[in-house]
């Protein structure tokens, strides 16, 4: 459960308010992490961004902070709503963006505070942490991390949330950074986080039951991640899914490895660490 958790975890999408003209909701507040984020780690200290390309190839605006080639889904969610820009980064989002909406997302941030901490900074949606997941058995972890948002959505909805979108999460042992850490055991995917994922998955819909039935001036709606991610990608064209399409997290793993001569002088730190410095004295004698 951690590991996958590590990776991507809420996606929650708020729209307050009644509808009335256009757009479709009066605003629209945005929390998550990389899938949602739009520049609000920029300014971290973070490997977890996303502000250079090839993120943003084929953005009007170019790279951004979307951990994306193009727009990020909220993106397309604002579109749908009627909005006519996208909800601007809480980073920079002035006074006056701020009464239509914020998008909060930060890349590797968690309910708990510690998720995406192996990354650097990030906005968590918690301020206060507990204890370590390695405690409890996976359908434990789920249960703690379920009650710990669900405090977070009741915070939001004392903030004046009504109409609350909860993204599950998705298949994430089948995501190449998964794949490439651990072994699948024979299968396409790394079957035990998305068992794990399954755990979550269960417990949040409960949840959105619970939420609903006692908070009845507001209305919370799960999204099947797993169901919407699951239709065949190369209808759309995508067929190679088990591999990330550039190295763009690892520019400096050039340090190390040099992809060109000019990327390091006289050498990589790879050629650094193996070169025998006995040879380098006498080089230079
Ligand atoms: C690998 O798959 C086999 C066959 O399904 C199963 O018996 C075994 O427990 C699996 N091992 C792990 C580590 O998941
Ligand atoms: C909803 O109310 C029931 C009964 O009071 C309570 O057991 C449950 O924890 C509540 N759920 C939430 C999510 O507030
Ligand atoms: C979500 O989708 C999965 C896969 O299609 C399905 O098994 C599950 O029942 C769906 N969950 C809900 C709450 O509808
Ligand atoms: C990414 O880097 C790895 C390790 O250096 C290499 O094996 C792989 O071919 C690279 N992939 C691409 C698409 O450049």
């Amino acid at each position: 459960m951690a590991r996958g958790l590590k990776i991507c975890l809420v996606m929650t999408m708020v729209l307050a308010g009644l509808v009335g003209g256009e757009p479709h909701v009066p605003c629209y507040f945005i929390f998550g992490d990389s899938l949602v984020d739009n520049g609000n780690n920029n300014g971290l200290v973070t490997s977890a961004k996303a502000n250079f390309t090839p993120y943003g190839i084929d953005f009007p605006y170019g790279p951004t902070g979307r951990f994306s080639n193009g727009r990020n889904l909220v993106d397309i969610i604002a579109e749908l709503l009627g909005f006519q820009n996208y909800i601007p980064p809480f980073a920079t989002a002035t006074d006056e963006e701020i009464l239509i909406g914020v998008n909060y997302g930060s890349g590797g941030a968690g309910i708990r505070d510690e998720t995406g901490q192996q990354l650097g900074d990030r906005i968590s949606l918690n301020k206060h942490t507990t204890q370590q997941a390695g405690l409890y058995t996976p359908e434990q972890y789920a249960g703690v991390l379920i009650h710990q948002y669900s405090q977070q959505i009741k915070t939001l909805y004392d903030c004046g949330a009504r109409k609350v979108a909860l993204f599950g999460l998705g298949q994430i042992g089948c995501t190449p950074a998964e794949l490439a850490a651990y072994s699948t055991n024979g299968s396409s995917c790394v079957d035990t986080i998305n068992n794990d994922v399954q755990l979550f998955d269960d417990q949040l819909v409960s949840l959105v039951d619970d939420l609903n039935n006692n908070l009845t001036d507001a209305k919370f709606t799960y999204i099947n991640t797993t169901r919407i991610s699951s239709d065949d990608p190369s209808r759309f064209g995508i067929t190679v899914l088990n591999v990330p399409c550039c190295n763009v997290s690892s520019n400096f793993a050039r340090a190390y490895s040099a992809l060109s001569s000019t990327d390091a002088y006289p050498m990589d730190i790879r050629t650094l660490a193996q070169f025998s410095l006995q040879t380098f004295r006498s080089s230079y004698k």
